[in-house]
């Protein structure tokens, strides 16, 4: 694991979108696997800049989300599609029919959730993945106790993700309580993974998954078994890693040395 302490998330969220940005430029058609939650708004913030001010072209990338609530009708505020249309595919050129995401709706999701599956294949799988963690370990909506190797299937929200997604709610609101997901097999399979936490409230997802043991309780230490993953963290969500001054050295060198 690539650990990488920033000294603010918009240093990460440039450092993340120049990656995506570069793979984009090497290769048009790149498979994009995309995150919701306020995490990686700052990224997409930026990729939309370079498509208006530096004419990036994304009409060529195929995109897979990680996760959808299930049953809210269609264009439903809260949906992960309301969200990447709002933060992103409304600024840049991702064709429409080349955006996909988990099921959320209509008959057999068991069937839906392989063909998704089979979708991700047929594209030559995903190049770079996009990811956040929950203060729980989670990640897409894969929950604490989910199999490593799982794969896009239904799942049942967990009582502190509810928690802490209920600031998106308003009194009264009924919250989705079930979600589609990419499973943790299939984030592992994906070329190249980006993943970003702030703040002290996501220190224990990150000790876990970068100094604890692979665990399914906590589930982004499967990230462990992944040659390639970068996990960029400001300082409150590096706190808890015993190496955490190693790691913030390591990068501040890079910085010199690129700057030299
Ligand atoms: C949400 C999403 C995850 C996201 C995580 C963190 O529930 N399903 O994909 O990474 O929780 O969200 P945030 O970035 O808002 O902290």
């Amino acid at each position: 694991m690539k650990v990488l302490v920033f000294g603010n998330p918009e240093e990460s969220a440039e450092y993340i979108s120049q990656e995506i940005l570069a793979a984009v430029r090497h290769k048009p058609n790149l498979v994009l696997g995309l995150a919701t939650g306020s995490t990686p708004i700052a990224v997409y913030v930026r990729l939309i800049h370079a498509h208006q001010t530096q004419g990036v072209d994304f009409s060529g990338c195929i995109t897979f989300n990680l996760d959808e609530y299930l049953d809210l009708p269609e264009g439903h505020e809260r949906s992960y599609r309301y969200f990447m249309n709002q933060h992103f595919f409304s600024g840049v050129n991702v064709r429409p029919s080349n955006r996909h995401f988990p099921p959320s709706q209509g008959k057999d999701l068991a069937r839906q959730c392989l063909d998704y599956e089979n979708k991700i294949q047929e594209v030559g799988g995903i190049d770079m993945q996009v990811l956040g963690i929950g203060s729980n370990g989670h990640i897409g909506f894969n929950e604490p106790t989910s199999s490593l190797a799982s794969r896009t299937r239904i799942k049942t929200l967990a009582e502190k993700t509810l928690r802490d997604n209920s600031r998106f709610y308003r009194p009264g609101e009924v919250q989705p309580q079930m979600a589609s997901t990419a499973g943790i097999g299939t984030i592992l399979e994906a070329g190249k993974i980006l993943l970003q936490a702030f703040g002290l409230k996501k220190a224990d997802a990150v000790h876990a998954a970068v100094e604890g043991p692979v665990s399914a309780f906590w589930p982004g230490s499967a990230l462990q078994l992944h040659p390639q993953v970068t996990l960029c963290l400001d300082a409150d969500s590096a706190s808890k890693l015993s190496l955490r001054d190693y790691y913030k050295r390591v990068r501040e060198n890079d910085e010199r040395r690129l700057k030299e």
